[in-house]
This record gives C-alpha cells, structure tokens and sequence, in this order.
C-alpha cells in the first residue's frame, strides 16, 4: 500500500503532481484560459457583496490560508484574515452577511474548524469550505464545497493536502476574479497557463531529492534552527518550520526575515542553520541582505531560490534552485524541499516518520 515507498510522507509527497492534475482537473476551462468552479454556487450579485473575507483554519491547512490570503488579495482585491480556529471564535470576530468564511480541512473533521465554521453560520455568513474528504462533517454544513483531489492522506504530517488546498485557493481566487473583473482576461490566461506548468516543475524537484537529503542530515545533527522570507516565502517558511517541528523535534522558527533584528538575530550563533527562502523577485534584494546580517554572526545558511538567480550562491552556503513560476504560484514548488527536509531529518533522527509522537491524524475534540 506504500507502492514501494518507504513511509506514507515520501509517497504522499510523490503523488504531489497527481494531486495537483487532479485538483485542477475539469475546474480549467479545455480552452485553457480559465477557471470553471461549478461547485461554488453563488451568483454574480452574491460575490459582487463580500466586503471581506475569512479564513479559518488548524495547523497546515491555518498556513494554506496564509498563502490564500495573498491570493485572494491580489486577485480579487478582497481584504482577507486568516485565524487559527480555536482562536477565531473566542474573539468575537466581526461577521456580516457579507462577509464570506472559508474553512479549510483535509479531514472535514476538526473540531475547532467545524466550530468555527458554525459560529460563522449563525452570524450569517455564507461559508465555503476546502477539504478533501466528500461527506466530511465540514463538507456537510458548508454551503458550497471545493474538493481537493489529493486522495487519502495517511501520513499525519500533511504534504499533499497543502499543496492542494494551495491549487484550491489559486481556483477559487481566480474564480473570485473572474466574476469581479478585478484581472482581465489576458491577465487569468497567464496564471491559468503557469498553473498547468506546475506538476512537471513539481517532478523536477523531486529529481533533485538526493541534495535536500543531504541538507537534512547536515541539518538533524542540531537542536535550533530558523526559517526566513519575506510575504509568499514567510508564509512558506512558516509550514516547513510547522512539518520539521512534527516529525523531526528539532526546534525552529519562522521569520519574516526584516523582522530578524527586531529580536530574533540575537539567537544567531556560530553555526546555527539558517533555511533563507529568497524566491520572491521583487523582494530578493531585502532577503539578501537579511541573509547577509545572519551569515556575519556565524549562520549556516541553507538558500532558496529561483533557478537562473545566480546572486544568491554568493551569500550563502549552500542552495537549492527552485522552477520559475510566477511569484503568486511559487508556495506550490518552494514548499517540496521543506517537506524533503523534514522527512529526511526526521528518517536520520531515527523517528517513526508517519507517526508522530503525540499527534494525530484528525483532532476532534476541542
Ligand atoms: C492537526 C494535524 O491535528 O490537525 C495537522 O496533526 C493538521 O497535520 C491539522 O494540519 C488540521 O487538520 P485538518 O484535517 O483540519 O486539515
């Protein structure tokens, strides 16, 4: 049942391109130049009075939202708030009738989403939900439901799951997009077209699973580390931090990499591993020189970036080249070395990888 792969994570991790083909699916037009979203049944009308929008969510699907944030932002030019669950309800959000709820779940059954999900009912909201279980409990009480296609995730760290929910919100934000004209159609095309592109950019990561493996083993000898970036690359870096935290137990942080020496840079010492995301184009030259205020207090700087980037090799140790994609796509690709790392950190500390210790698969108790 792991079809030769040593551990569910590795093969969920592997079936990432299939999960993405399939989440895509029949929701692109065959002309190829937009998003058909028949599941999400609401009118122009309805979509044109969403003043705001909410994402509520736990763990892995919480850091999906993060990146849906920036995606329906900048495609629909709705303002967005991601909320843990448990924290979404206790503090009183402000709910309308025109506000739009989505709930994000692989299972459909965490206890804090769903409660979530139901406070936003009674306020009136409409909700849409993310998950990838059809019949789930968050499905059930969703007024309209986008299935990621991911298939059964077994492995409790979530990996394909993610990137679907990812493939999941740059649908919807299109869709979103589509019926506000806040990006005309030349404009959806391209995402539509880079979209396509992303499976095989996946598979060309993958190719590359031997160097991220040695980076793990480099990376599990220490008990501290810190992850980096700025906008998409911080949201990004956040889950690699969470799945590295999972199932190895080393301890890390995510930074946003300008608010380093607000604090955090204090914690630099000689040595420490630094995973520094720079794929962001438009934000390279600030990353770089965050990179730079780490590696002059002694960092081991692990870099992500770009492939035909050829700046940041200069000031780091080491690097991983990414697939071009458009920025807004590039959590899809830059987030599959963070999962390698984790899963081979996790394989060279000798812990059961798919079973992490006190955690499960589905929470549903609150
Ligand atoms: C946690 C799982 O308890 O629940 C995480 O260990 C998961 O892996 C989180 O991300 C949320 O689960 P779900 O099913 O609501 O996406």
């Amino acid at each position: 049942e792991k079809a030769g792969f040593d551990h569910f994570m590795l093969k969920e991790i592997y079936e990432q391109p299939k999960a993405y083909r399939d989440t895509m699916g029949a929701r692109l037009d065959p002309s190829g130049t937009k998003v058909v979203l028949d599941e999400v049944k609401m009118s122009k009308e309805q979509i044109g009075a969403i003043r705001n929008v909410h994402i509520v969510a736990c763990g892995t699907a919480y850091h999906a939202g993060l990146v849906g944030k920036s995606v329906i932002e900048k495609l629909a030019r709705i303002p967005v708030e991601v909320d843990v669950a448990s924290e979404y309800r206790y503090r009183s959000p402000i709910i309308t009738p025109n506000t739009l709820v989505i709930v994000v779940s692989q299972s459909g059954e965490t206890a804090d989403t769903l409660a979530a999900l139901r406070e936003a009912k009674r306020n009136g909201a409409r909700v849409v939900a993310i998950t990838n279980v059809v019949g789930s409990s968050v499905a059930r009480e969703a007024d309209d439901v986008i299935v990621t296609w991911a298939g059964p995730e077994i492995a409790v760290a979530s990996t394909k799951a993610y990137t679907s929910q990812l493939i999941a919100f740059y649908l919807f934000g299109l869709y979103l997009a589509q019926a506000l004209e806040t990006q005309d159609a030349a404009a959806v095309a391209e995402i539509v077209a880079h979209l396509k592109e992303l499976p095989e950019k996946v598979e060309r990561i993958l190719e590359q699973a031997e160097a991220i493996k040695e980076w793990a083993e480099q990376v599990s000898t220490h008990d501290n580390l810190f992850f980096i970036g700025r906008g998409l690359d911080f949201a990004v870096a956040q889950e690699g931090s969470l799945k590295l935290k999972e199932i190895s137990y080393i301890h890390s942080e995510a930074y946003a990499a300008g608010e380093l020496k607000h604090g955090t840079l204090a914690l630099i010492e000689e040595g420490i591993p630094v995973i520094a995301l720079a794929i962001q184009d438009d934000l390279f030259e600030k990353t770089v020189s965050n990179i730079k205020e780490v590696k002059a207090r002694g960092a081991h700087v692990f870099g992500l970036h770009t492939e035909g980037e050829t700046e940041l090799a200069k000031s780091v140790d080491q690097v991983f080249e990414i697939p071009h994609t458009l920025p807004l796509l590039s959590p899809a690709l830059s987030v599959v070395p963070l999962q390698l790392l984790s899963y081979y950190a996790s394989l060279a500390r000798g812990n059961d990888v798919d079973k992490p210790r006190n955690l499960a698969k589905s929470v549903t108790v609150e």
